[in-house]
C-alpha cells in the first residue's frame, strides 16, 4: 500500500474530468490537482513550448512526493510521445493510450474520430497509437481550437447556442465520415459532452480520455499494490497558476459546489 496522493495536471480545468472519475472509482485516495491557468491554452503552442511547460508541471509533483502522476492533458500526452518527460521508474500515465485502447475496444466499423487541440492533431500521436492496435483503422482527426475557451468561460450547457453552432461546424466531418467512435481527445471536451452527443447521435460512442486514464490508474495501482489504506474519503488539494477566484468558480461548476478541497495559487519553476 502507499498513502501518498495521486497527482493530476492539465493546462486548466479539463483534467477535472479525470479527477471526478478518480473520486468515483478510488474514493479513498488523496488527489493533488494542478491547472496551469496562467499559460492555458497549451494546445495552440509549439511542441517545444508544451514540453517546457510540462517539465515544470511534473517538477511541481516531484516536490509534492505523489505516488503517480496522471497527465490529464491530451496535448502534453501527445507531445510526450516524442519528448519524454518522466524518469525511469516514475509511475505515470498520459490520457492518450488509455483513450485509444477504449476506442479500439469500442469500434465496430474501424472508423474512429479524434477531436483534439491543434497541437495534438498535428503531432499525429492518436493515429499512430490507434494503428498499433488496428492497423487498417480509418482515423478522422479534427482540431477544435474554440472548444477550450468555450469550456474555460462556462459555455457548456446543452442549450448554449454559441457552443452548438461551433460544435456542429467542427463535427460535421465526423458525421460525413461515418465514425462510430469519437475520442474527445482533449480533456476539456467531455465538459461539452451533452452538446457533442446531441450532434453525433446515440449510436456513436464518445470516449473521455480523463475517465479512461482514471480507470488505468485504478488498474495500475491495484496491480502494484499501491492503493491507499485510508478508509475515509480522500482529500483533494487544488492548485492553479492564475486567479484563484476564477479557478474556484470553474472547479465548482465541474465538481459541484461542495468540493471538499482547498484551492491555492502556485508559481511553477
Ligand atoms: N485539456 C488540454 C488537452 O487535453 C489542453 C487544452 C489547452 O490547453 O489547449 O489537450
Amino acid at each position: 500500500m502507499n498513502n501518498n496522493a495521486i497527482g493530476v495536471f492539465d493546462s486548466g480545468v479539463g483534467g477535472l474530468t479525470c479527477v471526478s472519475e478518480l473520486q468515483k472509482i478510488l474514493p479513498h485516495e488523496d488527489i493533488i490537482y494542478l491547472g496551469d491557468t496562467a499559460r492555458i491554452p497549451y494546445g495552440t503552442r509549439s511542441k517545444e513550448t508544451v514540453f517546457e511547460y510540462a517539465k515544470q508541471d511534473v517538477a511541481f509533483f516531484r516536490e509534492h512526493n505523489v505516488k503517480m502522476i496522471i497527465v490529464a492533458c491530451g496535448t502534453v500526452s501527445a507531445v510526450m510521445m516524442t519528448y519524454p518527460i518522466f524518469n525511469d521508474g516514475e509511475l505515470s500515465s498520459g490520457v492518450l493510450y488509455p483513450a485509444v485502447r477504449a476506442a479500439c475496444d469500442s469500434t465496430r466499423n474501424k472508423r474512429i474520430g479524434v477531436i483534439a487541440t491543434s497541437a495534438s492533431i498535428k503531432s499525429g500521436g492518436y493515429g499512430k497509437a490507434i494503428r498499433e492496435i488496428i492497423p487498417d483503422a480509418k482515423l478522422v482527426g479534427k482540431a477544435c481550437p474554440m472548444f477550450v475557451p468555450l469550456v474555460e468561460n462556462g459555455y457548456t450547457d446543452r442549450g448554449n447556442e454559441v457552443a452548438k453552432i461551433i460544435a456542429r461546424d467542427y463535427l460535421q466531418v465526423m458525421i460525413d465520415e461515418d465514425v462510430d467512435t469519437l475520442i474527445m481527445g482533449c480533456t476539456h471536451y467531455p465538459l461539452l459532452r451533452d452538446i457533442i452527443s446531441d450532434i453525433m447521435g446515440e449510436k456513436v460512442t464518445l470516449i473521455s480520455p480523463g475517465a479512461e486514464a482514471a480507470k488505468y490508474a485504478l488498474r495500475t495501482l491495484s496491480e502494484k499494490d499501491m492503493l491507499t489504506s485510508n478508509k475515509q474519503n480522500g482529500k483533494l488539494e487544488l492548485y492553479c497558476t492564475d486567479s484563484v477566484e476564477l479557478f474556484t468558480e470553474n472547479v465548482k461548476t465541474i465538481l459541484g459546489s461542495d468540493i471538499n478541497g482547498k484551492i491555492y495559487r502556485t508559481v511553477l519553476k
